[in-house]
Formats: C-alpha cells, sequence, structure tokens
C-alpha cells in the first residue's frame, strides 16, 4: 500500500483545524456531528484540540438497496439531541460525491441550527455534480480510493494510523 499522508502530518493538521475551530467558535459551545463510521479516529482526535466547552452527537447513513429507493441515503441512527439554535459542525472522514454531506445538511437545517458549518478530513480532488462547501479541510488528495485513520475498504484498514491508497 501506497502511503498517502503520514501519521505525523495528519497530527499536525488536525491540530491546526482543532485551532482555527477554537478561535472561531470562541464563546459558544458548538455541537458536533459525526458521521459513523468513518470519522472514528478523526473526531475524537480533532475533539481533544478544540479548547471549548463542546458537545457531540453521531449519525450513521446508510443507502437503500433493492428496488423501493435504491441509492437513496437514510439516517440508521437519528441525530438524538436538540440542535435547534445550536452553533452546529457536522464532521465527516471524506468527500467523494457529496451525497451525504448533501443528505445531512438538509436533515441539519430542517432542525433549524443557529448556523452550520462542515468540516472533513478529505477532499479528493475531482469534478462533483453536488457542490458541497466545507469550511475546514484537512487535506485535498487525488480522485483514488483511501484507507486508514477510519476509512475502510470493506471495513478493513480503519486501524491503520496513515492514509494509504488502496492498489
Ligand atoms: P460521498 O460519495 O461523498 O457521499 O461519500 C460517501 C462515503 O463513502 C464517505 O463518507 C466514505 O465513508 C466513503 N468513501 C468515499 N470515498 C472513499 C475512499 O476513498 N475510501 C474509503 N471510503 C470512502
Ligand atoms: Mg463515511
Amino acid at each position: 500500500m501506497e502511503k498517502l499522508i503520514t501519521e505525523e502530518e495528519i497530527k499536525k493538521r488536525v491540530k491546526e483545524l482543532g485551532t482555527e475551530i477554537t478561535n472561531d467558535y470562541s464563546g459558544t459551545v458548538p455541537v458536533f456531528i459525526g458521521v459513523l463510521k468513518g470519522v472514528l479516529c478523526f473526531l475524537p482526535d480533532l475533539l481533544r484540540n478544540v479548547s471549548l466547552t463542546v458537545e457531540m452527537d453521531l449519525v450513521n447513513v446508510s443507502f437503500y438497496h433493492g428496488k423501493k429507493k435504491p441509492g437513496m441515503p437514510f439516517l440508521e441512527r437519528e441525530i438524538a439531541m436538540d440542535i435547534k439554535n445550536r452553533h452546529v459542525i457536522l464532521v465527516d472522514d471524506i468527500l467523494d460525491t457529496g451525497n451525504t454531506l448533501r443528505f445531512l445538511t438538509q436533515r441539519i437545517k430542517k432542525k433549524k441550527p443557529a448556523d452550520l458549518s462542515i468540516c472533513i478530513l478529505l477532499k479528493k480532488e475531482k469534478q462533483r455534480e453536488i457542490e458541497i462547501h466545507a469550511d475546514y479541510i484537512g487535506f485535498s488528495i487525488p480522485d483514488k480510493f483511501v484507507v486508514g485513520y477510519g476509512l475502510d475498504y470493506q471495513e478493513r484498514f480503519r486501524n491503520l494510523p496513515f492514509i494509504g491508497i488502496m492498489d
């Protein structure tokens, strides 16, 4: 497997993102909403670098199979917290097609947060039909399939401390 981003580079960048969020949200108690399972490594590392009082929730997005609504996203785990009038930061592992984040931002906006920003570890450099603006981006990467640091291939490799390109 080819290493794309080392453990040290991830650590440094996550710390920078935490500092940025700390400055931007100073004086507030933001709510972080993490998307399972890919955010498993990124979210806790990020939160440890945010020097604010924070709250946190997790969601789990799945996609319908079969005839009824194939490919349509749905929430396997709902947002349990009341986020009305709260400052929400949606955290995901990677922006690929933008499907997941579009679905989630629409869902979250219906709950009337004070504001919503998006924080992603990785953004694939590619043409996207769905335009998603991410406010915090760890790394822009080539349009390749990557694993490690929470990202999987068929549920494996999430535990790699670096990010690698699958061959
Ligand atoms: P979307 O295509 O932007 O909706 O991304 C959906 C999800 O697919 C992401 O949250 C990841 O969990 C997964 N995904 C997309 N690209 C990769 C990849 O290169 N490696 C591992 N998972 C990926
Ligand atoms: Mg994901």
